[in-house]
């Protein structure tokens, strides 16, 4: 069987308790196939790599994060690291995407399962239908621009971040929201989000996009939208951005969790994060090693009780299959399983739901019902 090195990152808080159900998946995927093997290697990340190792990206790690074929991850950070802690989580993480280059962020928000409409703290008719891919640009603008911290001379008392975005970061993931939009049938919208009438970087982006997409893809339909009213949009008629939404780093991030109301619930959203556009299953298939993990982070008013909803992470892995390793039959053998999981409409649906979405049972409860389920798809 061909064999493929997947490294994981529990991390903090729910992390290791939500990757614990993401791997359980995958081994099975794993163990059901004659054609493939997975072979799942963990290491410590973030927060829990600082009090064992002293930072949270530890040489070790790195390596194993550089030659594998996909990482997948659940999330760090928390308290004991907070913003004053001397050394923390997050840059580790900057540090990571960075050197791998992982510069597409992929994040759908849609209803896995029209019986979650019951759970939208919209009303049911403006979450039905949601379709929503955020892509989010995820190694520049101000996470990674100049920056100074308070209290450093010659100017202790500011503190500064910059945006900064170039034509070339622009024009890859433009060509990145491009190809997703074209792997869908019809071609899906793309709505671009900026701040163009305040910040030069916007400027730049609108301009590069609308290139973009007018010289490369004459085919796809889009518009521009500024990032207040959009925040309102999402909220209040997802459906008028439907399709994909393109935006810049702190965007995204801020964006794609409002996303998750819609759904109904931080815990459900997957992520990759991809160092080239993706290249779908079948004969072109081209592998590019990749990093998956759900949006939210460590959760760490929950953590420690399994009680974390786990189906991000599931999703993730689902993700991993189809975006770094071409395997699309595990991958939608995934997905099923998840809304029938959830479902409560069609027979056979078994409305398992943990406490973010009003039900009781545990992480391990759920994730034990989806392994049954993936099963018996494969
Ligand atoms: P968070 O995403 O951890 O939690 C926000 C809220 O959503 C909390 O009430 C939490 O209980 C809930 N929630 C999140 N995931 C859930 C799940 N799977 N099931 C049920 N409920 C869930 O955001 P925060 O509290 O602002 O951040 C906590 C820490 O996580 C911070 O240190 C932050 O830097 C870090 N963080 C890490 C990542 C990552 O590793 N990718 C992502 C976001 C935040
Ligand atoms: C995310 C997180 C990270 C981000 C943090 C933990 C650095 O919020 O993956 O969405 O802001 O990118
Ligand atoms: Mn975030």
């Amino acid at each position: 069987p061909r064999e493929f090195r997947i490294v994981v990152l529990p991390g903090d808080g729910i992390g290791p308790e939500v990757v614990g159900e993401a791997v359980k998946v995958l081994q099975a995927v794993s163990d059901a196939s004659t054609e493939f093997k997975l072979n799942l290697e963990t290491h410590d990340f973030g927060g829990c790599a600082i009090v064992k190792h002293g930072e949270p990206l530890i040489p070790t790690t790195f390596q194993a994060c550089k030659e594998a074929d996909a990482i997948i991850l659940g999330a760090i950070g928390g308290p004991q690291w907070g913003v004053d802690a001397k050394v923390r989580p997050e840059p580790g993480f900057l540090k990571l995407r960075k050197a791998l280059g992982l510069y597409a962020n992929i994040r759908p928000a849609n209803l896995a399962s029209d019986a979650l409409l019951e759970y939208t703290p919209l009303k049911p008719d403006r979450a039905r239908g949601v379709n929503m891919i955020v892509i989010r640009e995820l190694i520049g603008g101000a996470y990674f621009g100049p920056r100074k911290e308070q209290n450093v001379e010659p100017e202790p008392d500011s503190a500064w971040d910059t945006m900064v975005y170039s034509v070339s970061e622009v024009e890859r993931i433009t060509r990145v929201a491009a190809q997703i939009a074209l792997a869908a049938n019809p071609p899906l919208e793309i709505h671009s989000i900026d701040k163009a009438n305040v910040l030069a970087s916007s400027r730049l982006w609108r301009k590069v996009v609308t290139e973009t997409l007018t010289k490369e893809y004459p085919q796809i339909k889009f518009d521009h939208h500024l990032v207040d009213a959009a925040a309102m949009f999402i909220v209040s008629q997802p459906k008028k951005l439907n399709g994909v939404i393109l935006t810049e780093n702190l965007f995204g991030d801020i964006l794609s969790d409002q996303s998750s109301v819609i759904p109904g619930s931080l815990g459900l959203l997957p992520s990759a994060s991809l160092p080239a556009p993706p290249s779908l299953p079948g004969p072109n298939f081209k592998p590019t090693p990749g990093l998956y993990e759900p949006i939210h982070g460590s959760a760490p008013d929950i953590a420690g009780q399994g009680i974390a909803n786990p189906i991000g992470t599931i999703l993730s892995a689902a993700m991993l299959l189809r975006y770094s390793l071409g395997l699309e039959k595990p991958a939608k053998a995934i997905e099923e399983a998840v809304r029938k999981v959830l479902d409560t409409t069609e027979s056979g649906g078994h409305g398992l739901r943990t406490k973010d979405l009003g039900g009781s049972v545990t992480t391990k409860e759920l994730g034990d019902k989806i392994v049954e389920v993936v099963k018996s798809l494969l």
